[in-house]
């Protein structure tokens, strides 16, 4: 039996800081920090009998487990009815965890209310835009914005706090849980009334709403609050600022509702540290996490492999995004999963080195936390075929030796826990307005999706291995070489400004089709496409020219024919220092610019602005991409012979970089010339002699010689920090 890795919370600055510990800067993230990596996973003890609960701690210690995420779905085991509680095995259970040297983020237990509660007041229960009630039966069956539900919530968090809050367990507060990811759209009329006081809020005048929603159209000049609603089905098309709207308040409700679950915590137990799971992965999109974060004192995500030819490639995009909502800093994967889902339509199993390939990579990106959902793979209810680290195949499987594995392979990368994602010289942005926008019904085409492009540029990236930050839009641009912004729909003065300085201060943007079009009440610039970035982008399209589904344009780039598809543009070039790229070879625009790129000269430095103006997809991207990176002096960090089949990420702690080499093929991989102390992953050759095969090495092996990556395997390698560009 092994002995779990000592946990150390830093409590947060303040009056009630402790003694021995050390007040922190101030920063969304800055109260966490830990003095090696985490692991765990959730844990529902209130599914099993008594007895199982010894095997379950037994066997965490065997896997080396330190935190576990406790009663999450446990209100109505606490509350059994209004005015009847029961904390013994909670008690218990957080006193069995504590002997055995588990610590517990303590969910406030608020995510999924109890029978008792919505037969008394169904009037809690969300409603769909058809009207449709979202019954008990599942979970999440609360409307954000509900007053009731709120006070019975808030009191449950109260009685958890004051039951808890000094308890030796207790390492952070785990608000609700996964927010929004049933209940985000709710139509009902207590979400209607909440959205009219937050539009008050927003335009303080009828006559700023009913300028901002261009009311003049279709006869919808609201002449009283009371008339506005949520978009609910209507006869056609809703107006599609009042959707934009919607989409930002139905995400500021839900953080209104993490603020007040967090404000009770902070008045009564200042010293532990709040967060909950955010869910940055795939299409999940009504939670503006980049403003969320603000909220927490470290940031959390659940992240799931989604099946498909980009499935690697969006893990590392997740937790690459997640690092840039979390400021860089080191973040807590909260949830993923050990082998197959049970939400998909056909649940993949994990093939082997998956497991500890996609934990890493997690960890690659910033998180210093490596936890699942779940500890123990439940025998009933809807999840039962949901892996967990303890299978239903018990102890002596494959599943729970690669769970021990890893858990050794954590207490190796120990040195990494506090280091930070170390910048990139490009970076990706990305942006939850354009998301939600861009997307929109009765638009050019309804087949483009946002992440998806974005998504796509990031898999150039890793087939070039050339490393780029994914993130936010606030984020400070300055200290990066390039920046893309794909399908930058949303463009508000403020914006263009800052990116029209950061080229003229020597970065290279990239754009495409769709960038640049609305402001922030999506109103469409005048004056001919892109809008707000056309005089950047010297350049001027007066009409769109979507493609419909099986067609094409041929686009010569760099002596390459490239297919582009659902969009084209007859893109006129009117500024003298814009060169062409690309150009369309066949269909309507064939003669015509494709790919534009202008040149800015400001005092000794030229920076860029280019265009894209068709969907090349992730192939198509790459020879794009390659030249752009190439004229702009950014070169990947891999040996030629690895890339695309290696992705690296690096985390510094200033004195180290810690360099993540991640195999993304199914084969051994030999990467020559990574000079470092591997942390994790062997050697085969000895210094000097690189290239040639040798006696393998172990972890801890100093020198340069070949470094061998096991199929999907990762290697982790310490080695002097270099200096980092100002980000
Ligand atoms: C989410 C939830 C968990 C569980 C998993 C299953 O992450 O937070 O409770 O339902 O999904 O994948």
């Amino acid at each position: 039996m092994s002995t779990p890795t000592p946990f150390r919370w830093l409590r947060r600055p303040g009056p009630h800081t402790p003694p021995g510990t050390t007040a922190v800067a101030v920063g969304a993230t800055d109260a966490y920090a830990p003095s090696g990596l985490s692991y765990g996973a959730d844990y529902n003890p209130d599914q099993w009998p008594r007895e199982v609960w010894d095997e379950d701690v037994r066997l965490m210690r065997e896997a080396g487990v330190t935190v576990v995420s406790l009663a999450i779905f446990s209100w109505a085991r606490i509350q059994p009815t209004e005015h009847t509680w029961d904390f013994a095995w909670l008690d218990e259970i957080m006193d069995l965890l504590h002997a055995n040297g588990i610590t517990v983020d303590l969910a406030t237990a608020t995510a999924s209310p109890p029978p008792w509660l919505t037969t008394k007041h169904p009037e809690i229960l969300p409603q769909t835009r058809t009207g449709e009630t979202l019954w008990p039966g599942a979970r999440q069956q609360w409307r954000p914005t509900s007053p009731i539900f709120r006070s019975h919530a808030l009191h449950l968090v109260e009685r958890m706090a004051e039951r808890y809050g000094d308890h030796p367990a207790l390492v952070a507060w785990h608000v609700s849980n996964e927010l929004g990811c049933h209940n985000v759209d709710d139509f009902s009329d207590d979400a209607a009334a909440a959205f009219r006081a937050w539009l008050r809020e927003r335009y303080t005048t009828l006559d700023a709403l009913n300028d901002a929603w261009g009311t003049a159209f279709w006869s919808q000049r609201y002449s009283a609050w009371e008339q506005i609603l949520p978009p609910r089905l209507a006869a056609s098309h809703p107006n599609p600022t009042q959707q934009l709207d919607f989409k930002r308040f139905s995400s500021d409700a839900l953080r209104q509702y993490l603020r007040a679950e967090a404000a009770i915590l902070r008045r009564m137990t200042p010293d532990v540290p709040v967060t909950t799971n955010f869910m940055v992965m795939g299409e999940t999109k009504g939670m503006d996490y980049a403003a969320w974060a603000d909220e927490l004192d470290f940031v959390s995500n659940d992240h799931y492999v989604l099946p498909g030819p980009q499935a690697l490639d969006e893990l590392s995009f997740s937790a690459n995004l997640t690092g840039g909502i979390a400021r860089h800093k080191p973040w807590f994967l909260m949830e993923h999963s050990t082998s197959a889902v049970n939400w998909q339509p056909v649940n993949v199993a994990k093939k082997p080195g998956e497991l500890a390939r996609d934990s890493l990579t997690h960890v690659a990106h910033g998180a210093d936390a490596v936890c699942y959902f779940q500890w123990r793979q439940s025998a009933a209810g809807a999840e039962k075929y949901h892996s967990g680290m303890l299978p239903h195949a018990g102890e002596r499987s494959r599943l729970f030796r690669d769970v021990v594995a890893l858990g050794g392979t954590l207490r190796d990368l120990a040195p990494v826990a506090g280091s930070e994602q170390k910048p990139a010289r490009a970076a990706i942005v990305f942006d939850w307005d354009s998301w939600w926008t861009s997307e929109l019904d009765s638009h050019p085409t309804d087949r483009l999706r946002y992440r998806q492009e974005a998504l796509d540029w990031y898999s150039a990236f890793l087939a070039l291995g050339v490393r780029a930050d994914v993130v936010p839009t606030a984020t400070d641009l300055a200290g990066y070489d390039v920046v893309v912004a794909p399908v930058l729909h949303v463009v508000p003065t403020d914006l263009r400004d800052r990116l029209t300085a950061f080229v003229e201060g020597g970065g290279h943007l990239v754009t495409t089709y769709f960038s640049g079009v609305v402001d922030q009440d999506d109103h469409a610039w005048l004056g001919g496409y892109p809008g707000a970035l056309r005089d950047l982008l010297g350049i001027r399209v007066e009409e769109f020219a979507p493609l419909l589904d099986g067609e094409s344009a041929t686009v010569e780039l760099a002596g390459e024919q490239l297919e582009g598809t659902l969009w084209t543009e007859p893109v006129d070039v009117v500024d003298p220092d814009v060169e062409v790229l690309g150009w369309y070879k066949t269909g309507e625009q064939a003669g015509r610019a494709a790919v534009t790129r202008r040149t800015v000269r400001s005092g000794d430095s030229a920076g860029s602005a280019a265009y894209v103006s068709t969907r090349f997809g992730r192939l198509g991207l790459v020879p794009v991409l390659a030249r752009l990176l190439d004229d702009a002096g950014v070169r990947s960090e891999l040996p030629a012979a690895v890339r695309g089949d290696v992705e690296l990420a690096v985390r510094t702690d200033g004195t180290d970089d810690f360099w993540f080499l991640v195999n993304r093929t199914a084969r051994p991989v030999e990467v020559p010339d990574v000079a470092g102390d591997v942390l994790a992953g062997r050697r085969l050759a000895p210094s000097g002699t690189a290239g040639t095969p040798g006696t393998p090495g172990t972890p801890g092996t100093p020198g340069d010689g070949v470094l061998l990556l096991e199929p999907r395997g990762v290697a982790v390698v310490r080695r002097p920090a270099e200096p980092t560009p100002p980000r």
